[in-house]
């Protein structure tokens, strides 16, 4: 089957089958990671759609929305060899109308931990993703847990908003070496990816702890370890449901999750944990 490019809802619709229908939400320079997205989207789906764009609403006039990769062609050589459906690619000005008023709160799960670091990121976010679901109107999603508290506030948004759309969550895909794929890691230089391994190092030293306290204190001290070279915005274990701090009794689920700067590169990272 050729691949279909959508820009518009038109094209959408002309392009959509009967059957089951992933959406899988990307901002392009598609690599690893979105790569087992789609493939989980296509063991569930008949259609699969992958929408790039990248989203000016979710980055902050200090960021980097300008000199985010765009490498369309390569992406759709991805898409191709994916067996993907459909791309959806729409025009910033296609997607927001100079006049819109109207956009998606993300709560105060959307102000903490990543949130306090980019406000106003999560409102962006989930008003695209509302957007890009109600233009594709997916049967199913697909995202990653390298972006956890997207991935759990999206789930609230489908939880509070009874939108009929089942949210799945993919593994994080990582290099050899531990590194998280990011489309950002194409701006370490050979120097600064040495001192980035040091999120999933830390993240690693953590969960080899059974405790809140000594498991904060395991990773913050590999962290410490790489120096000024690492800016380190939070390292925090928080419920995947609020994404608040877990106290030392707690019980079940909690997310390691860290962000931090390698000189002008922002990462993240995080890794999911059992406590009993
Ligand atoms: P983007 O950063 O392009 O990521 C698209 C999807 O790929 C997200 O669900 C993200 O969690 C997932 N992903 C990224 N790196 C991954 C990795 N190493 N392993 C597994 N999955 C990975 O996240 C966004 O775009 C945007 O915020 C978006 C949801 C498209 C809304 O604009």
């Amino acid at each position: 089957m050729e691949l279909i490019v959508a820009r518009n809802r038109e094209d959408l619709v002309k392009a959509r089958r009967a059957g089951p229908v992933a959406l899988v939400p990307t901002m392009g320079a598609l690599h690893e990671g979105h790569r087992s997205l789609i493939r989980q989207a296509r063991v569930r789906a008949d259609q699969v759609v992958v929408s790039i764009f990248v989203n000016p609403l979710q980055f902050g006039p200090n960021e980097d929305f300008s000199r985010y990769p765009r490498t369309f062609e390569a992406d759709l050589d991805v898409c191709r060899a994916e067996g993907v459906d459909v791309v959806f690619h729409p025009s910033v000005e296609d997607m927001y109308a100079p006049d819109r008023q109207i956009g998606i709160s993300s709560g105060e799960m959307g102000r903490i931990v990543e949130g306090a670091f980019r406000p106003g990121h999560f409102d962006g976010m989930l008003t695209v993703v509302l957007k890009l679901f109600n233009l594709v109107q997916p049967d199913l999603a697909v995202f990653g847990q390298k972006d956890a508290q997207q991935l759990s506030l999206i789930s609230r948004m489908v939880a509070d908003l009874n939108l009929p759309i089942e949210v799945l969550g993919a593994p994080t895909v990582r290099e050899p070496d531990g590194l998280a794929l990011s489309s950002r890691n194409r701006y370490l230089s050979e120097d600064e990816r040495r001192v980035a391994l040091s999120l999933s190092r830390a993240l690693r030293a953590g969960a080899a702890e059974f405790a809140p306290d000594a498991i904060r204190r395991a990773a913050r001290a590999v962290l410490d370890e790489a120096g000024s070279r690492l800016d380190v915005d939070y390292l925090a274990l928080v419920d995947p449901a609020t994404f608040a701090e877990v106290s030392e009794d707690h019980q079940g689920v909690a997310v390691l999750a860290v962000a931090a700067r390698v000189g002008a590169t922002r990462l993240i990272d995080n890794v999911t944990l059992t406590l009993n």
